[in-house]
């Protein structure tokens, strides 16, 4: 996005915008080669070469928070060896360097974070938060009370036992009012859970004998949005932002959406100003 020269110059931690003004007045800054002195003249601090006494200017980073509703048969990667397509290619017009928080399977579809604000993400990952993460699962045959309770009560995997699951059966054999139903024995289930293991769904599902059909995340903490559109993304309002950090346990102590991370060589990124 351009901005103009002295907000560029301030937003990458160079100068105050007043001392920034000077610096242009005084020829020492150049834009694409360039010498400017106009004080209007706007630039891209993403894609511009802004330069100080001839030295380059980190380029500023916008803080980004984007809910992707991912389909499935795209991987949660920012790149795959294999070529296949990923969730950054969906993600149009996004020039930040956003990651996915988590990871949905190649066949779950469903709601995705992705971020580049790293102390958000690593909160949100930690076991120690045990952020929720619901999701609904189309899963063949008709579980019983003793299925539900043993997947309440913790399914062992790989030899240690996964944390209380909230269940909620939605809709069992026929379809019933909003569920899709495919065949008459499949089930519909809502399931909560608070950690993030390899396939964990699809494995405590599997072990109380109901394998999944179908996967979708339909809530991660406080987000939910049912009108995102397979494939389509959008950008956290400022409240599901502060939502999100109060789950993650980050309260306020983390800078807002809009603020500005300078990277520096060999540094992790740093807050410096919020628009
Ligand atoms: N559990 C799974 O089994 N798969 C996912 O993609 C997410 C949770």
């Amino acid at each position: 996005m351009r901005v103009r020269l002295q907000k560029a110059l301030s937003q990458a931690g160079v100068a105050s915008r007043r001392a920034a003004e000077k610096l242009i007045a005084e020829g020492r800054v150049s834009v694409n080669g360039a010498t400017v002195r106009e004080m209007g003249t706007k630039a891209d601090p993403a894609a511009d070469d802004i330069r100080v006494d001839g030295r380059r200017i980190k380029a500023a980073e916008r803080l980004r928070y984007i809910l992707l509703n991912k389909p499935a048969g795209v991987v949660t990667t920012r790149s795959d060896p294999q070529r296949r397509p990923t969730v950054i290619d969906l993600l149009a017009g996004v020039r930040e360097y956003v990651y996915p928080v988590g990871r949905l399977d190649y066949d779950t579809e469903g709601l995705l974070l992705l971020t580049n604000d790293g102390d958000l993400a690593a909160a949100l990952t930690h076991p120690r938060h045990g952020v929720e993460r619901t999701y609904e699962a189309r899963v063949a045959g008709m579980p019983d009370h003793e299925a539900l309770e043993r997947l309440r009560k913790g399914i062992p995997l790989d030899g240690k036992r996964t944390l209380p699951a909230q269940v909620v059966l939605l809709a069992k054999g026929p379809a019933k009012a909003g569920h899709y139903v495919r065949e008459k024995r499949d089930s519909v289930l809502l399931i909560t859970i608070r950690e993030g293991r390899n396939r964990q769904v699809r494995r405590m599902l599997e072990a109380v004998g109901h394998p999944v059909d179908k996967l979708k995340r339909v809530k991660i903490g406080p987000l939910s949005d049912r009108m995102l559109k397979r494939g389509e993304w959008r950008d956290l309002k400022a409240d599901e932002v502060r939502a999100l950090k109060k789950a993650a346990e980050l309260g306020t102590r983390n800078p807002e959406p809009g603020t500005i991370r300078v990277r520096r060589a060999g540094a992790s990124p740093r807050a410096t100003s919020a628009r």
